[in-house]
């Protein structure tokens, strides 16, 4: 749970500081007047990313070199992320070089492996109804977000195997150019397959437990997991396409899952509303899994998703706002008015 944050020179906010209730935290604001941003200024505490932009130093004020976000956890835990553009303005002719990002828990720097999983939230936006019809990528992002929250060897495996994969890419590049040996591929090979199964496994774990979890409304969501298997016998197979193309062209990277409803595929078959339930039930998973998984509840964020719901769909997040830290955001504030006893966050345009 978090108490509080500081955030300085963070997108449009110079220095701010933001209190939030054990229970419902309702942030209200016009539009453009930084709802989101101080969404993302919590992810960042618990993910140690931001949820949006494409590069980190997007999130520093215009006018600044440096953003700062600092919060209390209601146990006392301190969580600190500063992002730099990589260069900082001394006064002298030139600037001074300086990382692009730290995170640190009380104080102490730590890797990303080690800050992220402190603080577990539930992220929940509009943009989460592209998951139904977009790009797997998008799938195996969330995929990560959720399980990387519960499992630090998790995180540590997608670190590692991400990076295997771009200097195995490097060799396989450089194998078809400039006739390097195949042998050195052994090497990679076996990190990513140790790295790549355990990946798998977890993935799998996952989708298991949320196929077990019933929908909305009693219907019948299911998640079927379309699984990228690596192994040598695979690799061997794919040898020379990929020389050929300098690209590892099996594994966890190359994952999917698709969303059935009543056993039919969501996204081809699947009205509007019927995605939102599939996405609806999907977050309700993502609770429920990172509360099984390590016994804590996390913060549930909310940014702005009522005007994309209907009036019974809002009920039942409604519902959800009950069990567990919850903070929301809003441009209109009558999409909340039945709830009682919130903090109320106001910001001005
Ligand atoms: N690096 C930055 N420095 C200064 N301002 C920024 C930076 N990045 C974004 N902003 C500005 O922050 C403002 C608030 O953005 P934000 O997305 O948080 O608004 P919002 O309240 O969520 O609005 P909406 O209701 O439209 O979703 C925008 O006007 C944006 O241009
Ligand atoms: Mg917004």
């Amino acid at each position: 749970m978090i108490k509080s944050i500081k955030v300085l020179g963070f997108r449009n906010f110079i220095k701010d500081i933001f209190e939030f209730s054990p229970k419902i935290t309702v942030i209200v604001g016009p539009n453009a007047s930084g709802k989101t941003n101080i969404m993302e200024s919590v992810f960042l505490l618990s993910t140690g990313r931001s949820f949006k932009a494409r590069v980190e130093e997007e999130m520093v004020n215009y006018e600044k070199d440096l953003a700062r976000v600092k919060g209390t956890s209601s146990g006392g835990t301190v969580l600190e992320a500063v992002v730099t553009r990589g260069l900082i303005d001394i006064g002298t002719q030139r600037p001074e070089k300086v990382v692009r990002k730290k995170l640190l828990v009380n104080g102490l720097p730590k890797r990303l492996v080690d800050f992220s999983g402190n603080f577990k939230t539930v992220l929940f936006g509009p943009w989460d109804m592209d998951l139904v019809t977009e790009s797997p990528s998008l799938r195996r992002k969330f995929l990560d977000t959720v399980i990387s929250q519960v499992d630090r060897e998790y995180r540590r495996s997608v670190l590692s195997y991400e990076k295997g994969v771009r200097q195995r890419n490097r060799l396989l590049f450089r194998i078809r150019e400039e006739g390097v040996s195949r042998s050195q591929l052994v090497f990679w090979n076996q990190l990513l397959i140790k790295n790549g199964d355990y990946i798998t496994v977890k993935r799998e774990e996952f989708i298991e437990f949320i196929n077990k979890l019933h929908g909305v409304n009693s219907q019948d969501f299911q998640l079927a997991y379309d699984r990228s298997v690596i192994s040598e016998g695979r690799l061997e197979q794919y040898k020379e396409e990929e020389v050929a193309a300098a690209t590892t062209l099996v594994g966890p990277h190359r994952d999917d899952f698709i969303f059935k409803l009543e056993n039919r595929d969501l996204a081809a078959y699947g009205s509007r509303g019927e995605q939102r339930m599939g996405i609806l039930w999907l977050k309700m998973a993502e609770l429920a899994f990172i509360e099984e998984k390590t016994g804590e509840k996390p913060t549930l964020l909310l940014d702005d998703i009522f005007s994309e719901l209907d009036h019974k769909h809002r009920d039942i997040v409604m519902g959800l706002t009950k069990n567990q830290q919850t903070i929301i955001t809003t441009a209109d504030p009558h999409f909340i008015g039945n709830l009682k006893k919130v903090e109320k966050i106001e910001l001005t345009g």
